[in-house]
């Protein structure tokens, strides 16, 4: 059946069956790749997208419960040119090691930043306690959640 979903501001319709979970089609039919497939049980944060500014896990989000949602993805902060300041930050922190976990993180602290513009270290360990990161860089993406958070409202 036909599933149209609105993805960084752009409407696109696919033939996707009503149960395929959103990860799948946006990065094998729209070409979004940023956002990863970790675990494909909620468990890592690697797929992490914005659903109404909230941060979701899209490998367990059917598509069809969200044809009415406005969609963000990490390629919807910003890009190599004009790099959201959460980017920036994470690269002037070189907060990403294998960069696996960096889009789910992102996504995540970006939900944090609009509901908390200032938070502490603590709060941001908690948004982000469902995004792993196995190469252990937890205590620079808190830096650099910091920062952009300090550029963002200063
Ligand atoms: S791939 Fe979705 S939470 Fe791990
Ligand atoms: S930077 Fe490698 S998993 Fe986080």
């Amino acid at each position: 059946m036909a599933v149209t979903l609105t993805v960084n501001g752009q409407r696109r319709t696919v033939a996707a069956a009503p149960e395929t979970p959103l990860l799948y089609i946006l990065r094998n039919d729209f070409e979004l790749n940023a956002a990863k497939f970790g675990c494909g049980m909620a468990q890592c944060g690697a797929c992490t997208v914005l659903i109404d500014g909230k941060a979701v896990r899209s490998c367990v989000t059917p598509a069809m419960t969200v044809v009415d949602a406005k969609i963000t993805t990490l390629e919807g902060l910003g890009s190599a040119s004009h790099p959201h300041p959460l980017q920036k930050a994470f690269i002037d922190e070189q907060a990403a090691q294998c960069g696996y976990c960096i889009a789910g993180m992102l996504i995540s602290a970006k939900a944090l930043l609009d509901e908390r513009p200032r938070p502490t270290d603590a709060e941001i360990r908690q948004a982000l306690v469902g995004n792993l990161c196995r190469c252990g860089t937890h205590n620079r993406i808190v830096r650099a959640i910091q920062r952009a958070a300090k550029e963002m409202s200063p």
